[in-house]
Protein backbone atom coordinates (compact mmCIF):
# COMPACT_ATOMS: atom_id res chain seq x y z
CA UNK A 1 0.00 0.00 0.00
CA UNK A 2 1.06 3.62 -0.46
CA UNK A 3 1.85 5.24 3.14
CA UNK A 4 3.94 8.67 3.00
CA UNK A 5 7.25 8.09 5.06
CA UNK A 6 10.83 9.63 6.33
CA UNK A 7 13.77 8.47 7.53
CA UNK A 8 15.48 11.41 8.74
CA UNK A 9 14.48 14.51 10.44
CA UNK A 10 14.68 17.58 7.97
CA UNK A 11 12.85 19.94 6.09
CA UNK A 12 9.26 18.81 3.81
CA UNK A 13 11.79 17.14 0.86
CA UNK A 14 12.84 14.20 3.42
CA UNK A 15 8.72 13.31 2.99
CA UNK A 16 8.73 10.52 0.07
CA UNK A 17 5.51 8.29 -1.14
CA UNK A 18 6.35 4.26 -0.36
CA UNK A 19 4.46 2.03 -2.65
CA UNK A 20 5.17 -1.21 -0.63
CA UNK A 21 4.37 -0.34 2.61
CA UNK A 22 3.59 -2.93 4.92
CA UNK A 23 -0.44 -3.60 5.94
CA UNK A 24 -0.69 -3.06 9.42
CA UNK A 25 -1.95 -5.49 12.27
CA UNK A 26 -4.63 -4.03 14.28
CA UNK A 27 -4.19 -5.01 17.63
CA UNK A 28 -7.19 -6.33 19.53
CA UNK A 29 -8.91 -3.11 20.39
CA UNK A 30 -8.23 -1.32 17.08
CA UNK A 31 -10.36 -1.04 13.61
CA UNK A 32 -8.71 -1.42 10.38
CA UNK A 33 -9.65 2.05 8.12
CA UNK A 34 -9.19 2.72 4.46
CA UNK A 35 -8.04 6.07 4.37
CA UNK A 36 -9.61 8.60 1.79
CA UNK A 37 -8.26 11.69 3.38
CA UNK A 38 -5.71 13.02 5.37
CA UNK A 39 -5.96 16.26 8.18
CA UNK A 40 -2.33 18.20 8.29
CA UNK A 41 -1.57 20.30 11.16
CA UNK A 42 1.72 22.39 12.55
CA UNK A 43 2.60 19.37 14.78
CA UNK A 44 3.24 17.16 11.54
CA UNK A 45 5.97 19.71 10.82
CA UNK A 46 7.39 19.70 13.95
CA UNK A 47 7.78 16.12 14.67
CA UNK A 48 9.05 15.75 10.70
CA UNK A 49 11.60 18.39 11.32
CA UNK A 50 12.15 16.85 15.36
CA UNK A 51 11.77 20.33 16.84
CA UNK A 52 8.86 18.74 18.60
CA UNK A 53 9.10 17.13 22.12
CA UNK A 54 7.47 13.78 20.38
CA UNK A 55 10.20 13.75 17.93
CA UNK A 56 12.64 12.38 20.30
CA UNK A 57 9.83 9.30 21.05
CA UNK A 58 9.95 8.58 17.23
CA UNK A 59 11.22 5.23 15.59
CA UNK A 60 12.82 6.32 12.14
CA UNK A 61 11.99 5.32 9.40
CA UNK A 62 7.86 7.05 10.31
CA UNK A 63 4.71 7.66 9.26
CA UNK A 64 2.92 11.52 8.61
CA UNK A 65 0.07 12.38 9.86
CA UNK A 66 -1.89 12.61 13.04
CA UNK A 67 -6.12 12.64 11.76
CA UNK A 68 -7.78 11.16 8.73
CA UNK A 69 -11.24 10.06 7.11
CA UNK A 70 -11.78 7.06 6.14
CA UNK A 71 -13.93 3.42 6.42
CA UNK A 72 -14.15 0.84 8.44
CA UNK A 73 -12.78 -2.35 6.82
CA UNK A 74 -12.54 -4.32 9.88
CA UNK A 75 -11.83 -4.56 13.68
CA UNK A 76 -9.05 -5.93 15.71
CA UNK A 77 -9.71 -9.91 17.80
CA UNK A 78 -12.09 -7.87 20.31
CA UNK A 79 -14.36 -5.91 17.89
CA UNK A 80 -16.56 -8.43 15.84
CA UNK A 81 -19.18 -6.82 13.61
CA UNK A 82 -21.50 -6.89 15.67
CA UNK A 83 -19.24 -5.32 18.30
CA UNK A 84 -18.26 -2.91 15.94
CA UNK A 85 -22.15 -2.17 14.73
CA UNK A 86 -23.03 -1.88 18.58
CA UNK A 87 -19.94 1.43 18.77
CA UNK A 88 -21.92 2.73 14.92
CA UNK A 89 -18.72 1.42 13.63
CA UNK A 90 -19.82 -1.39 11.54
CA UNK A 91 -17.63 -2.72 8.65
CA UNK A 92 -18.59 0.11 5.71
CA UNK A 93 -18.96 2.98 8.07
CA UNK A 94 -17.08 6.51 7.20
CA UNK A 95 -15.50 7.57 10.21
CA UNK A 96 -13.29 10.17 10.73
CA UNK A 97 -10.88 10.82 13.67
CA UNK A 98 -6.92 10.93 15.43
CA UNK A 99 -4.68 9.14 16.82
CA UNK A 100 -4.83 9.62 21.03
CA UNK A 101 -1.34 11.85 21.78
CA UNK A 102 0.93 8.39 22.74
CA UNK A 103 0.41 6.80 19.23
CA UNK A 104 3.04 8.17 17.37
CA UNK A 105 1.81 6.27 13.96
CA UNK A 106 1.15 8.33 10.77
CA UNK A 107 -2.11 8.31 9.49
CA UNK A 108 -1.39 9.23 5.77
CA UNK A 109 -1.23 5.78 4.41
CA UNK A 110 -3.98 3.85 2.27
CA UNK A 111 -4.87 1.68 5.31
CA UNK A 112 -4.29 2.41 8.81
CA UNK A 113 -4.80 0.83 12.20
CA UNK A 114 -6.19 3.29 14.78
CA UNK A 115 -7.90 2.79 18.58
CA UNK A 116 -11.55 1.95 18.14
CA UNK A 117 -12.24 4.81 20.93
CA UNK A 118 -10.56 7.35 18.20
CA UNK A 119 -13.07 7.04 15.73
CA UNK A 120 -16.36 8.47 15.48
CA UNK A 121 -19.04 7.84 12.32
CA UNK A 122 -19.50 10.56 10.24
CA UNK A 123 -23.19 11.01 9.36
CA UNK A 124 -24.60 9.52 6.40
CA UNK A 125 -26.25 12.62 4.84
CA UNK A 126 -22.29 13.78 4.35
CA UNK A 127 -21.27 14.52 0.83
CA UNK A 128 -18.40 12.54 -0.44
CA UNK A 129 -16.68 16.00 -1.59
CA UNK A 130 -17.12 16.93 2.44
CA UNK A 131 -15.42 14.44 3.39
CA UNK A 132 -11.71 17.02 3.56
CA UNK A 133 -13.74 18.89 6.61
CA UNK A 134 -14.27 15.89 8.64
CA UNK A 135 -10.50 14.39 8.17
CA UNK A 136 -9.15 17.88 9.32
CA UNK A 137 -11.65 18.23 12.10
CA UNK A 138 -10.48 15.88 15.32
CA UNK A 139 -7.23 17.29 16.26
CA UNK A 140 -8.55 21.27 15.50
CA UNK A 141 -11.68 20.22 17.45
CA UNK A 142 -10.51 18.33 20.11
CA UNK A 143 -7.45 21.27 21.04
CA UNK A 144 -10.46 24.17 20.83
CA UNK A 145 -12.57 21.96 23.20
CA UNK A 146 -9.75 20.94 26.13
CA UNK A 147 -8.10 25.12 25.20
CA UNK A 148 -11.66 26.27 25.87
CA UNK A 149 -13.03 24.14 28.39
CA UNK A 150 -10.34 22.47 30.36
CA UNK A 151 -7.64 25.36 29.86
CA UNK A 152 -9.06 28.57 29.84
CA UNK A 153 -12.69 27.37 31.43
CA UNK A 154 -14.60 30.86 29.74
CA UNK A 155 -18.46 31.18 31.21
CA UNK A 156 -20.77 33.20 30.60
CA UNK A 157 -19.97 37.24 30.29
CA UNK A 158 -16.42 36.53 29.47
CA UNK A 159 -14.55 39.07 27.07
CA UNK A 160 -12.19 36.80 25.04
CA UNK A 161 -8.89 37.65 22.48
CA UNK A 162 -8.29 34.80 19.97
CA UNK A 163 -4.65 35.50 18.28
CA UNK A 164 -5.26 33.85 14.86
CA UNK A 165 -8.69 33.53 14.47
CA UNK A 166 -8.87 32.01 10.95
CA UNK A 167 -6.38 29.01 11.61
CA UNK A 168 -7.20 25.46 11.60
CA UNK A 169 -7.92 26.03 15.80
CA UNK A 170 -8.69 29.57 15.94
CA UNK A 171 -11.71 28.95 13.28
CA UNK A 172 -13.13 26.47 16.15
CA UNK A 173 -12.08 28.74 19.17
CA UNK A 174 -14.38 31.76 17.75
CA UNK A 175 -17.82 29.67 17.98
CA UNK A 176 -16.98 27.38 20.93
CA UNK A 177 -15.84 30.70 23.00
CA UNK A 178 -19.14 32.38 22.03
CA UNK A 179 -21.28 29.02 22.93
CA UNK A 180 -19.04 28.84 26.17
CA UNK A 181 -20.85 32.22 26.84
CA UNK A 182 -18.49 34.95 25.94
CA UNK A 183 -20.10 38.42 25.77
CA UNK A 184 -17.50 39.43 22.94
CA UNK A 185 -15.17 37.77 20.85
CA UNK A 186 -12.03 39.77 19.31
CA UNK A 187 -9.71 37.88 17.02
CA UNK A 188 -6.58 39.11 15.20
CA UNK A 189 -5.46 38.04 12.18
CA UNK A 190 -4.14 39.48 8.75
CA UNK A 191 -6.45 42.06 7.33
CA UNK A 192 -7.16 39.57 3.84
CA UNK A 193 -8.64 37.45 6.77
CA UNK A 194 -10.87 39.94 8.63
CA UNK A 195 -13.79 39.36 6.92
CA UNK A 196 -13.81 35.10 7.75
CA UNK A 197 -13.22 36.31 10.92
CA UNK A 198 -16.66 38.31 11.04
CA UNK A 199 -18.41 35.58 10.13
CA UNK A 200 -17.39 33.43 12.68
CA UNK A 201 -18.61 35.70 14.92
CA UNK A 202 -16.00 37.72 15.74
CA UNK A 203 -14.66 41.22 15.84
CA UNK A 204 -11.45 41.34 14.13
CA UNK A 205 -8.16 43.63 14.57
CA UNK A 206 -5.96 43.21 11.34
CA UNK A 207 -2.63 43.03 13.18
CA UNK A 208 -0.70 43.84 10.03
CA UNK A 209 -2.77 47.03 9.54
CA UNK A 210 -3.55 47.87 12.85
CA UNK A 211 -1.92 47.77 16.56
CA UNK A 212 -4.10 45.15 18.07
CA UNK A 213 -2.56 46.41 22.20
CA UNK A 214 -4.32 49.67 20.98
CA UNK A 215 -7.54 48.38 19.76
CA UNK A 216 -8.12 46.30 22.77
CA UNK A 217 -6.86 48.89 25.22
CA UNK A 218 -9.68 51.11 24.09
CA UNK A 219 -12.22 48.46 23.64
CA UNK A 220 -12.14 47.04 27.10
CA UNK A 221 -11.50 50.97 28.25
CA UNK A 222 -8.10 49.89 29.83
CA UNK A 223 -9.50 46.80 32.11
CA UNK A 224 -8.25 43.74 29.35
CA UNK A 225 -9.90 40.92 28.57
CA UNK A 226 -10.97 37.77 30.97
CA UNK A 227 -9.48 35.22 28.31
CA UNK A 228 -6.42 35.09 25.78
CA UNK A 229 -6.40 31.95 23.44
CA UNK A 230 -3.44 32.67 22.26
CA UNK A 231 -2.71 30.22 18.62
CA UNK A 232 0.09 32.46 17.49
CA UNK A 233 2.06 32.25 20.93
CA UNK A 234 5.90 33.89 19.17
CA UNK A 235 5.13 37.58 19.19
CA UNK A 236 1.44 37.82 20.75
CA UNK A 237 2.52 35.85 24.17
CA UNK A 238 3.99 38.76 25.93
CA UNK A 239 2.41 41.63 24.94
CA UNK A 240 -0.96 40.22 25.75
CA UNK A 241 -0.06 39.75 29.19
CA UNK A 242 -0.42 43.43 29.50
CA UNK A 243 -4.14 43.26 28.65
CA UNK A 244 -5.48 40.65 30.52
CA UNK A 245 -8.14 41.28 33.63
CA UNK A 246 -7.51 40.54 36.72
CA UNK A 247 -8.27 37.23 37.27
CA UNK A 248 -7.50 36.88 34.02
CA UNK A 249 -6.53 33.71 32.08
CA UNK A 250 -4.12 33.11 29.11
CA UNK A 251 -3.62 30.06 26.98
CA UNK A 252 -0.82 29.27 23.99
CA UNK A 253 -1.59 26.92 22.20
CA UNK A 254 2.13 25.57 21.18
CA UNK A 255 3.30 22.76 23.70
CA UNK A 256 6.94 24.31 23.68
CA UNK A 257 5.04 27.47 25.36
CA UNK A 258 7.06 29.35 28.26
CA UNK A 259 4.34 30.44 30.84
CA UNK A 260 6.48 31.62 33.48
CA UNK A 261 6.21 35.14 32.69
CA UNK A 262 2.68 35.15 32.95
CA UNK A 263 3.12 32.63 36.68
CA UNK A 264 5.31 34.99 37.44
CA UNK A 265 2.53 38.10 37.19
CA UNK A 266 0.16 36.06 38.94
CA UNK A 267 -1.84 35.70 35.64
CA UNK A 268 -3.13 31.68 35.30
CA UNK A 269 -1.87 30.38 32.08
CA UNK A 270 -2.10 26.68 30.70
CA UNK A 271 -1.14 24.86 27.86
CA UNK A 272 -4.41 22.73 26.43
CA UNK A 273 -3.55 18.86 26.34
CA UNK A 274 -5.90 16.95 23.83
CA UNK A 275 -8.69 14.42 25.51
CA UNK A 276 -9.61 11.78 22.79
CA UNK A 277 -12.92 10.68 23.64
CA UNK A 278 -15.93 9.44 21.54
CA UNK A 279 -17.85 11.87 23.38
CA UNK A 280 -15.92 15.25 22.59
CA UNK A 281 -15.51 13.44 19.09
CA UNK A 282 -19.20 13.23 18.67
CA UNK A 283 -19.51 16.89 20.21
CA UNK A 284 -17.83 17.76 17.26
CA UNK A 285 -19.68 16.04 15.00
CA UNK A 286 -23.02 17.70 16.36
CA UNK A 287 -21.30 21.13 15.82
CA UNK A 288 -20.62 20.65 12.34
CA UNK A 289 -23.52 18.78 11.52
CA UNK A 290 -25.85 22.07 13.27
CA UNK A 291 -23.36 24.62 11.38
CA UNK A 292 -22.02 25.74 14.20
CA UNK A 293 -18.46 25.42 13.34
CA UNK A 294 -18.08 26.08 9.96
CA UNK A 295 -14.16 25.08 9.73
CA UNK A 296 -13.02 25.88 6.13
CA UNK A 297 -10.38 23.72 3.84
CA UNK A 298 -8.32 25.86 2.35
CA UNK A 299 -6.07 22.88 0.26
CA UNK A 300 -6.84 19.62 -1.06
CA UNK A 301 -4.28 18.32 -2.05
CA UNK A 302 -2.95 14.83 -3.61
CA UNK A 303 -0.67 12.29 -1.59
CA UNK A 304 2.26 13.38 -3.51
CA UNK A 305 2.36 17.26 -2.83
CA UNK A 306 2.60 16.52 0.63
CA UNK A 307 5.99 18.50 0.60
CA UNK A 308 4.25 21.24 -0.81
CA UNK A 309 1.93 20.80 1.92
CA UNK A 310 4.40 20.93 4.55
CA UNK A 311 6.14 24.26 3.03
CA UNK A 312 2.32 25.63 3.05
CA UNK A 313 2.24 24.65 6.51
CA UNK A 314 5.41 25.75 7.52
CA UNK A 315 4.17 29.22 6.33
CA UNK A 316 2.09 29.64 9.41
CA UNK A 317 -0.98 31.70 7.98
CA UNK A 318 -3.02 28.30 6.87
CA UNK A 319 -6.65 29.23 6.65
CA UNK A 320 -8.40 26.36 7.71
CA UNK A 321 -6.90 23.27 7.10
CA UNK A 322 -4.94 21.92 4.21
CA UNK A 323 -5.99 18.36 3.54
CA UNK A 324 -4.48 14.84 1.71
CA UNK A 325 -7.06 13.28 -0.97
CA UNK A 326 -5.41 9.69 -1.51
CA UNK A 327 -7.58 9.08 -4.36
CA UNK A 328 -6.44 12.36 -6.40
N1 LIG B 1 -1.50 22.18 22.64
C1 LIG B 1 -1.94 21.36 21.67
O1 LIG B 1 -2.29 20.21 21.92
C2 LIG B 1 -2.04 21.89 20.27
C3 LIG B 1 -3.00 21.34 19.42
C4 LIG B 1 -3.14 21.89 18.14
C5 LIG B 1 -2.29 22.92 17.74
N2 LIG B 1 -1.34 23.36 18.57
C6 LIG B 1 -0.44 24.45 18.15
O2 LIG B 1 -1.22 25.63 18.01
C7 LIG B 1 -0.67 26.46 17.00
C8 LIG B 1 -1.77 26.87 16.01
O3 LIG B 1 -2.23 25.71 15.32
P1 LIG B 1 -3.16 25.87 14.04
O4 LIG B 1 -3.44 24.51 13.53
O5 LIG B 1 -4.29 26.77 14.34
O6 LIG B 1 -2.13 26.65 13.06
P2 LIG B 1 -2.43 27.30 11.64
O7 LIG B 1 -3.62 26.69 11.04
O8 LIG B 1 -1.13 27.27 10.92
O9 LIG B 1 -2.81 28.82 11.98
C9 LIG B 1 -1.85 29.75 12.32
C10 LIG B 1 -2.56 31.06 12.62
O10 LIG B 1 -1.62 31.99 13.16
C11 LIG B 1 -2.00 33.26 12.69
N3 LIG B 1 -0.88 34.19 12.80
C12 LIG B 1 0.31 34.18 12.14
N4 LIG B 1 1.05 35.23 12.53
C13 LIG B 1 0.31 35.92 13.46
C14 LIG B 1 0.53 37.08 14.23
N5 LIG B 1 1.67 37.79 14.15
N6 LIG B 1 -0.46 37.50 15.07
C15 LIG B 1 -1.61 36.80 15.18
N7 LIG B 1 -1.89 35.69 14.47
C16 LIG B 1 -0.92 35.25 13.62
C17 LIG B 1 -2.43 33.04 11.28
O11 LIG B 1 -3.30 34.09 10.88
P3 LIG B 1 -2.98 35.00 9.57
O12 LIG B 1 -2.90 34.05 8.41
O13 LIG B 1 -4.15 35.92 9.51
O14 LIG B 1 -1.66 35.67 9.86
C18 LIG B 1 -3.21 31.72 11.41
O15 LIG B 1 -4.54 32.02 11.72
C19 LIG B 1 0.48 25.67 16.39
O16 LIG B 1 1.69 26.07 17.00
C20 LIG B 1 0.17 24.24 16.77
O17 LIG B 1 1.30 23.41 16.81
C21 LIG B 1 -1.20 22.89 19.84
Amino acid sequence: MRAIVFDRFGGPEVLTVASDAPEPEPTPEEVLVQVTHVGLNPLDHKIRDGSSRLASQLELPAGTGREMAGTVISGGADLDDSELGSRGLAPGTRVFGMRPPGDLRGTAAEVIAIAADALSPVPTEVMHEELPRWAGLALVGLTAISAVDDAARVCAGDTVLIHGGTGGVGQLLIPMALQAGASQVWATGRAANAQRIRELGATPIAYDEEDWEKVIEEATEGRGVDVVLDTHYHSTFLPSLDHIAPGGRVVPLPTLADLTPATERGITAVIPEITVTRERLDRLVIGLREGHYPLEVSHVLPLEQISRAHELLEGGHTRGKIVLDLDA
